[in-house]
């Protein structure tokens, strides 16, 4: 390499003389040029794809609602297949790595994973699935699960996908929530080595639902129950299909997919994403953030349960004609360098993942990194929780080996792709700050009261109009979640994000965290409500208060409080079924790392359990007054079984 590729001046670095003329984006103009017209400016990003009919106007607002694009057609497969068949058509589309090691990858051209969607395309048609249908996706890591999702979208179904780890009742809650009648599942999946039975979870969470109809994908040849005449084989549907299936041609603000987050209730909420707008900000921001060339191999190691995994893991390297790699198993799985094998055995060019997975991996120590040349990575990305100093400087000295741009990325479900990041040709990049809003992304800092606070002033982070194409269009079927959750704080035209954040003198942002009550653990975005909504169903609970404690690795960890009725079973026996209560209800997850039998919980006058104090018994803050308590005794006692 020679010359320097990362530049240091002072507690910032810039990408050096070679980086810069090789990205995708140089030029800071950019930022003026976009926030003078930021709806002219994604007007013209999103004249790079095709579209079937052009829209008439740019940005519609009518609070809280919006819409972009309003009158174009358009269908996201077309952009993400077809349009790459011209020139790449035998180009690696898709990579698949199952778990186990002696198991081939399965590599997908783009002109094979056009016709697998096409295929299964027309066996959800002959199903009966129709334009604006909802359809459950319950599949693990493999590649039936992004064939799925596209083949949705091709036939302009509304996919919803549920993380396979999810439990049975969680994906039951979720199928009941957007009315699938199909669901598309798989026999099993490997995990650390085992076969995970997935379809028996899939078959008690179809329960009271009104799925009629399981397809169900042969993966790991595990047995399981089947239910003649419901269940359905992929392969056996597939077999003589026509690969041939011309897209549904969508309106621009029709639904693409729905996908479930957690919010301040114990209930998900099914966030709306819509056809052109997202495919325009999908496109766009993985092209820029992630610098992506023709010959990029990228890999978000994200599973597709989770936004990030849809974006980035399908719809957004798809939609730039490069490559993208997904991997079945464990990170760590069977040897902490399992990752590093993929990485130099495919080449992978561009990584992206999560700040646990590299506290994870920094607590191996490094030899198991020695073993690994790691040199075909170019950009390191992150994702979904704070990106503390200490993993960043890992990333970027052990993995990057100080030649990699890192951009921390901060996004949410509700936003589609990307709205904060640095840019690998321009930087700065600077440990623990996201960087600047993407080009035509307007933010602000706010304080309680509404006013725009400024360096260093930590408030909240709102984003203002035009928002950004890809955001959610509503909660579905909930308008007054849409309208409490995003709305409330600031009125109909300012998006509260719910996190806490400031700017430094440059404007780059820092993240504080969540206001409200929901935490993240290891990226997972799992509400404190839903927590003990869980626990609350155990027979013998009959109070609890869940925390969020920091945690080296995960960021967060859940910790359950509980109270229970008097009862015979010994303590150790109690604490065992509260964790294996949220097991049940939503999976292994995020299950509480500890459980406290307590007497009693301290609350309020008016009843309101003060989470806030309990919360402080973890990060050594004084305790505050704690008069206004109703029974400030509890609060002592709880801290002898805390502290000891
Ligand atoms: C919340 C959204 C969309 C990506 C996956 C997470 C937190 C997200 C960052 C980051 C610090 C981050 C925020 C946000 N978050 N990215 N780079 N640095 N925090 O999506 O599950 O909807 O969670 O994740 O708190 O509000 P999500």
């Amino acid at each position: 390499m020679g010359k320097e590729d990362i530049i240091k001046k002072g507690d910032l670095y810039f990408p050096g003389e070679e980086l810069k003329k090789g990205a995708q984006l140089k030029d800071e103009a950019i930022y003026q040029k976009a926030a003078k017209d930021p709806v002219k400016f994604w007007e013209e990003l999103a004249q790079d794809l095709k579209w079937s009919k052009k829209w008439e106007k740019g940005f519609s607002h009518d609070p809280p609602y919006f819409e972009w694009f309003k009158g174009g057609k358009i269908n996201i497969t077309q952009n993400a297949l077809d349009e790459n068949l011209k020139e790449r058509a035998n180009k690696p589309a898709l990579i698949w790595i199952p778990e186990p090691i002696e198991e081939q990858a399965r590599v997908l051209s783009y002109q094979e994973l056009l016709r697998e969607v096409n295929k299964f395309s027309n066996v959800l048609k002959k199903l009966g699935v129709k334009k604006g249908d909802r359809v459950g996706i319950y599949l693990p890591m493999v590649p039936e699960a992004i064939i799925a999702m596209l083949s949705c979208a091709r036939i302009g179904a509304v996919h919803s996908v549920v993380f396979s780890a999810f439990s049975p009742a969680a994906l039951k809650i979720r199928l009941q929530d957007t009315g699938a009648k199909i669901l598309i599942t798989a026999d099993g999946y490997y995990r650390r080595g085992k076969i995970m039975n997935l379809k028996e979870n899939a078959d008690e969470g179809v329960k009271e639902t009104e799925v009629e109809k399981v397809i169900v994908v042969k993966r790991a040849g595990n047995e399981i129950p089947w239910q003649e005449g419901r269940d359905l084989w992929w392969h056996e549907l597939v077999k003589d299909e026509s690969d041939q299936c011309q897209p549904e041609i969508m309106d621009s603000e029709d639904l693409l997919f729905l996908l479930a987050t957690s919010g301040s209730t114990g209930h998900p909420k099914q966030i709306m994403h819509t056809c052109g707008g997202y495919a325009v900000q999908a496109k766009f921001t993985g092209k820029w953030i992630f610098d992506w060339h023709e010959n990029d191999i990228f890999w978000c190691t994200a599973d597709i349960g989770w936004i990030t995994g849809h974006t980035y893991g399908v719809y957004s390297p798809l939609l730039n004609g490069i490559t993208t790699l997904i991997f079945e198993g464990a990170p760590d799985w069977p040897e902490p360098d399992r990752w590093c094998q993929i990485v130099d055995k495919h080449q992978v060019t561009v990584f992206y993942t999560a700040p646990t997975a590299i506290r994870m991996f920094e607590k191996y120590g490094e030899d198991f990194l020695k073993k690994h040349k790691l040199d075909s990575l170019r950009i390191l990305g992150s994702v979904g929780e704070i990106f503390d100093e200490a993993a960043w400087y890992w990333y970027f000295e052990k993995v990057g080996k100080r030649r990699c741009p890192i951009v921390d990325t901060w996004w949410q479900t509700e936003s589609g792709g990307i709205l904060i990041s640095s840019l690998p040709g321009m930087g700065p990049f600077k440990p623990s700050f996201i960087g600047l809003p993407f080009p035509g992304v307007k933010i602000d800092i706010l304080d309680n009261k509404g006013k725009s606070l400024g360096p260093d002033q930590q408030g909240n982070l709102v984003i203002l109009p035009p928002f950004a194409p890809g955001f959610l269009r509503g909660v579905y079927k909930n308008s007054k979640k849409y309208l409490e959750t995003y709305w409330k704080q600031y009125g109909k035209e300012i998006y509260f994000t719910s996190d806490a954040a400031y700017r430094d003198k440059a404007g780059l942002v820092r993240i504080v965290g969540r206001v409200d009550d929901v935490i993240k653990v290891a990226g997972h975005r799992i509400t404190i409500g839903e927590l003990e909504s869980a626990i609350a169903l155990h027979e013998d609970i009959i109070g609890c208060a869940v925390v969020g404690k920091p945690d080296e690795i995960k960021g967060e960890v859940p910790i359950a409080f509980v109270v229970s009725k008097k009862t015979e079973k010994p303590v150790e026996q109690l604490k065992k079924e509260v964790v294996e209560q949220v097991k049940k209800e939503i999976g292994p997850i995020v299950l509480p790392q500890e459980v406290y039998l307590v007497e009693d919980l301290p609350k309020t006058r008016s009843g309101k359990i003060m989470r806030r104090i309990l919360k402080k018994l973890f990060t050594g803050e004084p305790l505050g007054d704690l008069s206004t308590l109703a029974n400030p005794q509890s609060v002592e006692k709880i801290k002898k079984i805390v502290c000891g």
